[in-house]
């Protein structure tokens, strides 16, 4: 982290200064007290793992069910793929209220969360083939739009997974299948996508690269074997391709 911009912050916001309480520092140390509920959770810190796992195990216990609503700023931003799986895993509890407002998705807390589910999200142990499958889900879920920009998030976690090579050949078939030409949040993930580096998504995601789990071979025989199929019912059966990959 940088220098503080708290003054800024406070420059920018005086008209609202009596709502807010500023709580400057790192949110990995931070704690939010346990008997003050969250109507309004909005995310924009989940930039790693960690925070990502942070704000699921500090914020997400005190959401209120029925009630809370959470607004995930990045969850269409290829380098947040992690956002969707996480989400995937959570929807037993979660509806989606707003499927897409430029990058963000909407979801209302619907039941409460046990924690050791929260606990196995913030962890993030998931193989690749359930990531993958998770966004496929989440795919559905959101329909178009949002579907294709996952389409960038999944090309995302191939080319974390499996390097620079796989990411392209995943870019190029998404690109194949999209109907977004005009559509500023894909041509924005599109730029993105033109700078990828596996090693700098490794090193945001986990801090050091080597701390990634390498993909096992179940997952090269997954990705070999969803891209086949995925290529193929594209070719011959435009209309059922996401429920036969996904
Ligand atoms: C995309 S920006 C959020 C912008 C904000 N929504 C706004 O409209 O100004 C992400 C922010 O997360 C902050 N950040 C990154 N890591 C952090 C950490 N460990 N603790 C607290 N803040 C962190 C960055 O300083 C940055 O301000």
């Amino acid at each position: 982290m940088g220098q503080s911009f708290a003054a800024t912050f406070r420059r920018a916001t005086t008209q609202f200064a009596d709502l807010i309480e500023v709580h400057a520092g790192d949110l990995l140390e931070q704690i939010w007290p346990s008997d003050e509920p969250i109507e309004i959770l909005f995310v924009d810190v989940a930039k790693t793992l960690a925070l990502s796992g942070k704000v699921l195990t500090e914020f997400f216990p005190r959401l209120i069910p029925g009630k809370s609503i959470v607004i995930h700023q990045d969850f269409y931003h290829p380098t947040a793929f992690y956002l969707p799986v996480v989400m995937d895993f959570l929807m037993d509890h979660f509806t989606i209220i707003e499927t897409g407002r430029d990058w963000s998705v909407v979801f209302r807390l619907e039941r409460p969360i046990p924690p050791e589910i929260l606990q196995a999200a913030s962890l993030y142990k998931f193989s690749f083939a359930q990531q993958q499958a998770a966004l496929r889900r989440m795919m559905r879920r959101v329909g178009m739009p949002g579907s294709d920009y996952l389409r960038l998030s999944e090309c995302a976690a191939i080319g974390t997974h499996f390097g620079e090579q796989r990411f392209q050949s995943a870019l190029a078939a998404a690109i194949r299948r999209s109907r977004l030409e005009t559509d500023s949040v894909w041509s924005d993930g599109l730029s993105w996508c033109s700078d990828f580096k596996a090693s700098r998504i490794r090193t945001r995601l986990y801090g050091t690269p080597s701390l990634m789990p390498p993909p096992t071979s179940a997952d090269k025989a997954h990705l070999f074997l969803s891209a086949f199929l995925s290529e193929v019912t594209a070719r011959i059966m435009p209309g059922v391709k996401q429920r036969l990959t996904g």
